[in-house]
């Protein structure tokens, strides 16, 4: 291995993610530096069937997880013997896919006795936020808007959580891919309600804000998603045109609206001065000028990954994985998938 791929005392994790549609392994020194970083997305092949089909999603795993380690070695310039710990996904995600990985790791941890580490999924995806922003360090807010999740996270410390808000009900993320699905966008419908969002007029419809009485942190997005399809409904009772761009860009901004919202709230409210995002929504543009202006306006110093980290890697999870390690968490050969794994919990 070359001098600069590796100096001693340098640490090396090889991080493997597959809790849903995209296969993927990277390399990153000392929590920070990522050597390298391959995604095999099946986006493709679930676009077929307008959503993830689990089962699909856990053959490919199987069919790629060994290709895309080797890859993902091989683009580092590393081999098994520079790898200092494995840092794998093992919840929460789909049960079938994270046990590919899961077993991939452990296989590869019980041959060579490389230590293995299990990764929480959102923990990963907070901790994308370290791999260009070297010197974000806790405590800060962050706001986890994926697919699965709506999280408003206080990072008290590496790999120390206080979740403040949830959703109620629909993720961010699936209320943008049950939109696009009935505007006809299909999937995925975040990047395509994104696209579509800047031809159109964000004022055209007023959606409804949704506040949830018990916790100004708490999302809920259901009532949002009820709005759309109601509107769709009522246009085509009356035979009224629908402008999809209208109403891609209406209701985008109603989900904006109430992140920036609580998330700005939350991060007042525990008098932290450094917000970040994370997730697959956390990729969506508009969202991302608007938390820039409003976290200015605030004074509050604003992180967030490159598109490439917001949406399902591995680099995140070995990031995560490096802090984990450090702080001398290992995970035994008995280390399971955990489908509905809590944030903070082993
Ligand atoms: O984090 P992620 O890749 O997977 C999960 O852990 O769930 O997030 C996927 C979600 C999908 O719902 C997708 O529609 C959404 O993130 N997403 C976006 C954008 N890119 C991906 N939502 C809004 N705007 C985007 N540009
Ligand atoms: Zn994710």
């Amino acid at each position: 291995m070359s001098e600069e791929k590796k100096v001693q005392n340098d640490i090396l994790i090889l991080g493997i993610e597959s809790s849903c549609d995209e296969t993927a392994a990277s390399v990153v020194r000392n929590g920070r530096e990522v050597l390298s970083n391959v995604i095999a997305s099946q986006i493709e092949l679930h676009t077929l069937y307008g959503g993830v089909v689990p089962e699909i999603a856990s053959r490919k795993h199987i069919e790629k997880i060994n290709q895309v380690i080797e890859e993902a070695l091989d683009r580092a310039g590393v081999t098994l013997k520079d790898i200092t710990a494995i840092a794998v996904t093992y919840g929460p995600g789909l049960v079938g896919a994270l046990l590919v990985g899961v077993s991939a790791a452990k296989a590869i941890s019980f041959a060579t006795g490389i230590p293995l580490v299990g990764v929480h999924h959102i923990e990963g995806h907070i901790s994308a936020n370290f791999i260009e922003n070297k010197e974000l360090e806790p405590p800060f807010v962050c706001l986890v808007a994926s697919g699965g999740h709506s999280h408003l996270v206080v990072v008290k410390d590496y790999g120390e959580y206080e979740i403040i808000g949830r959703t109620r009900d629909d993720a961010a993320g699936e209320a943008f891919d049950k939109v696009a699905r009935a505007i006809g966008l299909g999937y995925p419908g975040g990047p395509k309600i994104d696209k579509l969002s800047k031809e159109g007029d964000p004022e055209a419809i007023r959606f409804p804000r949704a506040r949830v009485e018990e916790n100004p942190y708490d999302f809920s997005f259901s009532g949002l998603k009820s709005a759309v399809l109601n509107y769709l409904n009522g246009c085509r009772m009356k035979g009224e045109t629908v402008e999809p761009k209208d109403v891609a860009a209406s209701f985008q901004k109603a989900v904006i609206d109430v992140l920036v919202e609580h998330s700005l709230h939350g991060v007042k409210d525990y008098g932290l001065d450094k917000f970040a995002i994370a997730g697959g929504v956390a990729s969506n543009s508009s969202l991302r000028e608007t938390f820039l202006r409003e976290c200015e306006k605030e004074h509050v110093k604003f992180y967030y990954p490159s598109p490439v980290f917001c949406t399902d890697n591995a680099a995140m999870i070995a990031v995560a994985g490096y802090y984990e390690y450090c702080k001398g968490v290992r995970s035994g050969y008995d280390l399971n998938a955990v489908p509905n794994l809590k944030l903070g919990e082993r």
